[in-house]
């Protein structure tokens, strides 16, 4: 079989997303499996990269690996009669490249992990790794899933929501957004991931600084409430064949040892004050109450394939932080590791998410 692992992308994430296949293009079983690894450069051009350049992807401070525009584009089969790319040469050539059989678009937020490249691979019927169009583009907006998992009756931080109209319409709404919720409030954008964008606050006179760091990202803005609570990660896997969905047999904890908050930094470039322990210390009725959870959201957000789901785990419950419906796969992710604790190894995981991309 060949796949063609996707990767880089528009959004704010896409050196996150570029250490993300690196980690996979490493793991990835060669006996079942060839691989065609396709860069999508910031400004949107699909390119053809070799093993080569993921080689010297990693996660670096202040060099965050990029997808260069090679002037090769790789352009996808045109109809649902084929599988073939295409190839265009930097010289204008154009040559059939390879039949594939399916997709990993292992991008991380907007025009990866939101439904846009997912609606692009449905037109030609392209199984791909991942949510469809609707669970991808609400699990990626982060006010639309609350609405939709508080409804079925998933507990989640409370929290409002804004618009860069809306403040530009009336200022003054800046000094009620506080309104009901309790302190530290997060200020996040609806649409983005890894941490960027988001400001905890602890007094009102930070929002003004806040929205705009998050209006950066996302015309949709929103103020929640910091919940007390333990930080826990599970991960989801699709079940085969009408199967509902399983869990990792166990899960993880972001434990703060001096930092407030666990931003873009300390996930990826290192910094100090948060550790992962992994398995986390908690109960059977605990573990069963975020498994019981994540289940359900997955199903209620129609996930599929993967998802990693986090959670604060409060005396009254867990309570849904968000769901990321194509985690990252870099050498500190907690996807990845949560299943090699849980006896599935990162490459027998790999082949589980392309075969069930292809059932
Ligand atoms: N959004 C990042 C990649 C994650 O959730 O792992
Ligand atoms: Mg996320």
């Amino acid at each position: 079989r060949t796949i063609a692992l996707v990767f880089g992308g528009r959004s704010s994430e896409h050196g996150i997303s570029c250490v993300t296949a690196a980690g996979i293009l490493r793991a990835i079983d060669r006996e079942k499996f060839d691989v065609v690894p396709v860069g999508i450069t910031k400004h949107g051009a699909t390119v053809l990269l070799g093993e080569d350049d993921l080689a010297n992807y990693r996660l670096e401070a202040g060099a965050l690996p990029e997808v260069s525009d090679n002037g090769t584009r790789v352009l996808w089969p045109a109809s649902t009669e084929t599988r073939t790319l295409t190839l265009v040469s930097s010289d204008g050539t154009v040559e059939p490249l390879e039949h594939i059989d399916a997709v990993m678009p292992m991008m991380h937020g907007p025009y990866g992990e939101d439904g846009t490249i997912q609606g692009m691979l449905d037109l030609i019927d392209m199984p791909y790794v991942g949510s469809g169009v609707l669970g991808s583009a609400l699990c990626m907006d982060k006010n639309l899933v609350k609405t939709v998992l508080q409804g079925a009756g998933i507990a989640v931080a409370p929290w409002r929501t804004v618009t860069r109209d809306e403040v530009d319409r009336d200022p003054s709404l800046v000094h009620t957004l506080d309104e009901g919720l309790t302190y530290p409030l997060f200020v996040k954008p609806a649409r983005a991931g890894s941490s960027v964008g988001v400001t905890r606050v602890t007094e009102a006179s930070e929002i003004p600084a806040a929205l705009d760091v998050a209006f950066a990202e996302d015309r949709t803005v929103l103020i929640e409430s910091g919940v007390v609570g333990r930080e826990v990660e599970i991960a989801v896997l699709e079940g085969r064949s009408g199967e509902r969905p399983r869990t990792s047999s166990v899960i993880g904890e972001i434990v703060f040892n001096g930092r407030d908050f666990y931003d873009f930094e300390a996930k990826y470039l290192g910094a100090p004050g948060v550790d992962l322990e992994l398995p986390a210390q908690v109960t059977d009725a605990e573990f069963d109450a975020i498994r019981d959870a994540a289940v359900r959201a997955f199903e209620v957000s129609q996930c599929a394939t993967l998802a990693r789901i986090d959670f604060f785990l409060t005396e009254s419950g867990p309570v849904l932080n968000e769901i990321n419906t194509l985690p990252g796969f870099t050498p500190i992710s907690m996807y990845p590791r949560l299943w090699e604790e849980s006896g599935v190894e990162y490459t027998d995981l790999i082949t589980e998410l392309i075969e069930l991309a292809l059932e």
